[in-house]
């Protein structure tokens, strides 16, 4: 069957889903194709961290009711080193701007009903498998659906089908270059039905490895270790866990890790990519399908919803005013706030993991630079500013 619409989005995580109720919002019709079931995408655990440009936009949407209910506002962050602790406090460092910490499974539960009870189509299990002519002003989406092929034609495909989706090879090999840091090390990260022993994060630098301690709610925990990468799962029984998470997080005081009935555990690699171009003829790409930044900055959700902002702004401007020129900047102005996060997050990830033995050059080094963020309010401004998520850039 041969169906059409303005957009074809590929891809509903947060960059599909938010870019869907951006278009309706400008009277633009889309259809948005995802190839897992809504059950699927509405309890993939995944990040929890949410920057204030984030929540400004979906309060701008009306999307927030609930994370305004269930999210939690943190005005401030802790850094650990070697059972040492600093808290960056963002509202001095950052002029009252802060974090909320709301689950992306959360995120995605309240943008699929937004975008269902505002009309915008979206087809679950419907797998997208060919991208075409978009060289062309009517570039397709082949798709199957219940066994059946299916072709939908549009004025723009937006690919954002994350890493693994088929937009980014759609585009010419030769149209852009790639860049690719593998980390030597994983996160295992667990829930659990654990109240938090902390109100604020905590990020720590250990001998034995890095840990974060994060949450979920008053009564979800959300923590993470360093692991090898080739680590098995099955090697971590949960006291095992609770163990090395109790070694890591402890400080200098009487920090205790409050212990639960873990009901997720998964590992994760670490990666950073980059692709220098995401726009090629009418396919442009947003989100995890252009870059992936390693989780300690907390910046992948918040990364793919920037780039639907200018995206949105830049095809309502192209369907108002037959006006191109933000759509002719679209890679640029996202790749800056992307370097930005991917340098960031590169900081962040080799500030607080373990690769290099302890007592050698680069573990000095290590301590040094985090002992510098207590001394120096620029070097703990420039950490609490890029942590939130910088405004303008
Ligand atoms: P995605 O959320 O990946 O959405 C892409 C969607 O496209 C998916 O629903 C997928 O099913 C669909 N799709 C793919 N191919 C097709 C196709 N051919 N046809 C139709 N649909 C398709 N970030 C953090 O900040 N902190 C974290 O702790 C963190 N943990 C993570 C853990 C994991 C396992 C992963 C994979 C990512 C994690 N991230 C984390 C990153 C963050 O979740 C992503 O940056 C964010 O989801 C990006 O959103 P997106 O919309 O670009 O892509
Ligand atoms: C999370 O809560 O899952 C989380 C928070 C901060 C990060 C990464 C993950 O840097």
């Amino acid at each position: 069957m041969k169906i059409s619409t303005r957009i074809g989005i590929v891809g509903a995580g947060p960059a599909g889903l938010t870019l869907g109720l951006l278009l309706q919002r400008a009277g633009i019709d889309c259809i948005i194709l995802e190839h897992r079931s809504r059950e699927y995408v509405e309890n993939r655990t995944r990040a929890g961290l949410l920057e204030q440009n984030t929540v400004d936009l979906f309060n701008e949407l009306n999307v927030s009711g609930r994370l305004q209910r269930e999210g939690l506002q943190h005005h401030g962050v802790n850094l650990s080193f070697d059972g040492m602790r600093i808290r960056i406090p963002f509202d001095e460092l950052t002029g009252g701007r802060c974090i909320t910490i709301y689950g992306q499974q959360e995120v995605i539960k309240d943008l699929v009903k937004a975008n269902l009870e505002r009309g915008v189509p979206v087809y679950f299990e419907a797998d997208a498998t060919r991208i075409e002519d978009i060289g062309t002003n009517s570039p397709k989406i082949v798709y199957t659906q219940n066994n059946e092929t299916h072709v939908l034609e549009c004025d723009f495909v937006v690919g954002c089908d994350g890493y693994h989706g088929i937009s980014r090879s759609s585009m010419p090999k030769d149209s852009y270059s790639e860049f690719v840091k593998e980390y030597p090390f994983s996160w295992l990260g667990i829930l659990a039905n654990a109240t938090p022993a902390t109100d604020e994060l905590i990020y720590a630098y250990h001998e034995r490895g890095f840990a974060l301690h994060s949450l979920r709610s008053n009564k979800v925990s959300r923590l993470y270790l360093q692991v090898e990468n080739n680590e098995k799962l099955e090697n971590w029984s949960d006291e095992r866990i609770w163990d090395e998470l109790q070694i890591r997080l402890s400080d200098s005081g009487n920090f205790r890790v409050n212990r639960g009935e873990i009901f997720e555990k998964a590992i994760t690699p670490m990666r950073s990519f980059m692709i220098d171009n995401m726009q090629h003829g009418r396919l442009f790409i947003a989100g995890d399908a252009a870059h992936i930044v390693p989780p300690t900055g907390g910046k992948g959700l918040n990364l793919a919803v920037a780039d639907i902002r200018l995206l949105a702004e830049a095809m309502v401007t192209w369907f108002r005013k037959g006006n191109n020129d933000l759509l002719g900047s679209y890679s640029q102005d996202c790749l800056r706030r992307i370097w930005r996060a991917q340098d960031f997050s590169n900081f962040m990830t080799y500030l607080f993991h373990k690769q290099a033995p302890h007592g050698s050059f680069e573990y000095y080094l290590q301590r040094s630079r985090f002992n510098y963020i207590g001394q120096s309010k620029a070097q703990a401004t420039t950490i609490a500013e890029n942590y939130v998520g910088l405004k303008d850039i």
